[in-house]
């Protein structure tokens, strides 16, 4: 196939607006997947994917198709659809030409709908936008273009209808992707060039690395250079996935498909490199930034036996998500564990939900915390991934100058009458509001800034609630922000618990120290002394509670009872230590660390 009659192209799309079902449908229609149902949404190939039903790890299919007489060879490239994956999306986006924005005729434009376009925009892409789902009662196709026309600035007319459940219209889908997204530039007449943009390990395979091929061909027994770390390699296998990987004899310049060479561990592969053949070096491509962790969080296990086997469980799911970071933790009260990095905390919570389903592990995670920057007087700039970094009361007296926190700057869409609520929701939480505009009557597009903090514990649920669901919301990095942060401990009987301190904005300080008290009082079991509770800020108590002592004995309603119910309640208590930590003198319950760490 010459690239004349290669298309690449990916589906962007809110959540649920159908993107998988579209992707389904095309791959039957051209005989990729046979049409009993059976391999339905296979681009979504990881469980916790299906069971959530959203996309995480960006998948590829190729399809072969007719037009006019003339055989095409379409690449589907996935993407995600979840605000926390935006980066894959940006590097699903570098390996094609052109995107369908597939809006839900019923629901209309999204946040997520505005964020994929501009990042497409933004990439320089041809973007096609076509209306899901107009099968539906409440589907308004008419008012959906023209929200697509104001907030877009672009011509909705003869925009395609589909229902991709239905399979009405989408038969029109390819060839409109043949007829308005250019084929992929290059010639296969020049040397070898090709951008690494997804890669994953296979257990057969090893590494497989997805290549759009730029320039030139590859083969097997090609040997071929990383620009990024200069490494040679031998190609093993390519080919293309249909929707499985399938050998083929070359790929040339247009085509995107995998490639197996003797790379030992993903780690060697750097998705944005660029591959070169042996001897003939060529300009590097642009390339990606590399993701960046919004979210850090520490994970223990609940058992210290179980380290090791958690060492590795984390390991192995790290190789197939290089987008989490990972870094040795030891805290005084949980011990030996690990301060994972994420990119938001739908992230994270696929990767617990992973490790314990897929792992049998039995993790405690603590409450995330974004990376927090310090500025010294001495010019040096320190980022802290875990309140124990956090400088003592002293130093920041002495010798910081600025404590920062990272913002993002969001997008929320909702219907007009929650605009009060919207409003209230974005100040509450620190935000700044920048503007809001009408996209159609009666939807607003509300812009406005946000610190991290907020936007990674409770704000996507309060949204949801406080507009009943009609509220979407998306955000990007927007750098850092100088901020009023100081550090909460929480002390046992005078002794600072390392594992329960946080970091946070001066103005939350008092309702949160008292409300940590206050719940620690209600899961700490009373013990043989009296437990007093304090949560402190720059070595001022901000709350204080007392867990009164306990007098009796377990075993003294057993005097003169038989010994071996004696034995058992001895026994029951051992097993209830087994889940305590010990902290000084005091025992704490594994609920009291979660009961405060999970979010309100
Ligand atoms: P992510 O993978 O999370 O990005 O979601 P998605 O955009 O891939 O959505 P998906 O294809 O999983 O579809 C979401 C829901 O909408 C599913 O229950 C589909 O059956 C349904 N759906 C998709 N297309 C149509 C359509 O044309 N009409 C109707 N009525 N329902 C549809």
């Amino acid at each position: 196939y010459p690239p004349e009659r290669i298309r690449n192209f990916s589906i962007i799309a809110h959540i649920d607006h159908g993107k998988s079902t579209l992707a389904d449908r095309l791959l039957e229609l051209t005989g990729v997947i046979s049409k009993t149902g059976k391999n339905k949404q296979v681009l979504d190939k990881l469980k916790v994917e299906r069971e959530r039903g959203i996309t995480v790890k960006a998948q590829s299919a190729s399809m072969f198709y007719e037009h006019m007489g003339q055989k095409y060879l379409m690449n589907l490239i996935d993407t995600p659809g979840h605000v926390d994956f935006s980066y894959e999306v940006s590097r699903s986006l570098a390996a094609c030409q052109g995107t369908i924005l597939l809006v839900d005729a019923a629901q209309g434009i999204q946040a997520q709908t505005v964020a994929n376009f501009y990042l497409a925009f933004g990439e320089g892409l041809e973007v096609i936008p076509m209306l899901n789902k107009v099968d539906l009662q409440t589907a308004e196709p008419a008012r959906a273009a023209k929200q697509i026309e104001s907030a877009f600035e672009i011509d909705a007319g003869g925009l395609l209808h589909m229902s991709a459940k239905t399979g009405l219209g989408v038969d029109q889908v390819l060839p409109a992707v043949i007829e308005k997204i250019p084929p992929p530039g290059g010639s296969s007449g020049r040397p070898f060039k090709a951008l690494l943009f997804d890669t994953w390990y296979d257990r057969y395979q090893g590494v497989v690395c997805l290549m759009a091929v730029k320039d030139g061909a590859i083969r097997k027994g090609t040997r071929i250079v990383s620009n990024h770390s200069k490494t040679k390699y031998e190609v093993a296998e390519v080919g293309i996935m249909y929707p499985e990987p399938t050998p083929t004899t070359s790929l040339q310049a247009g085509q995107v498909g995998y490639i197996v060479c003797n790379m030992k561990s993903i780690a060697e592969a750097h998705v944005g490199d660029t591959f070169y053949r042996d001897k003939e070096p060529v300009e590097a491509l642009p390339g990606f930034v590399p993701a960046k962790s919004m979210v850090f969080a520490g994970v223990f296990p609940i058992d210290a036996d179980e380290f090791d086997r958690l060492d590795e469980s984390i390991q192995k799911l790290t190789l197939n998500d290089s987008s989490v970071s990972v870094h040795k933790e030891t805290s005084a009260a949980l011990g030996q564990g690990w301060r994972l990095g994420f990119l938001g905390t739908l992230h994270m919570d696929v990767f617990r939900q992973r490790l314990e389903e897929e792992y049998d592990a039995n993790v405690l995670i603590t409450a995330p915390t974004v990376p927090y920057q310090i500025k010294y007087r001495d010019g040096s700039t320190h980022f802290i991934r875990t309140p124990a970094d956090f400088p003592s009361a002293i130093s920041m007296q002495d010798a910081v100058v600025a404590t920062m926190e990272p913002f993002v700057s969001a997008t929320v869409i909702f219907p007009e009458q929650y605009m009060g609520q919207m409003f209230e929701l974005c100040t509450t939480h620190r935000g700044e509001i920048q503007n809001h505009t009408f996209i159609d009557e009666s939807r607003v597009m509300l812009k406005c800034r946000l610190p991290t903090a907020e936007v990674v514990t409770d704000f996507f649920d309060k949204l949801k609630s406080k507009s009943q669901g009609f509220a979407s919301f998306d955000y990007e990095e927007a750098g850092y922000g100088e901020s009023d942060l100081v550090k909460m401990e929480v002390l046992l009987n005078g002794e600072s618990v390392d594992a329960l301190a946080a970091v946070m904005h001066r103005s939350s300080v008092v309702t949160t120290g008292r409300d940590m008290a206050r719940r620690l009082k209600e899961v700490i079991r009373r013990q043989l002394f009296d437990i007093i509770i304090q949560t402190a800020a720059n070595g001022k108590i901000v709350a204080r509670e007392t867990v009164k002592q306990l007098r009796k004995n377990v075993t003294a309603k057993c005097y003169g009872g038989d010994i071996s119910r004696k034995m058992k309640l001895l026994n029951k208590q051992k097993e209830g230590k087994k889940r305590m930590k010990k902290f000084g003198k005091v025992e704490l319950p594994q609920e009291a660390f979660l009961s405060v760490m999970t979010s309100k």
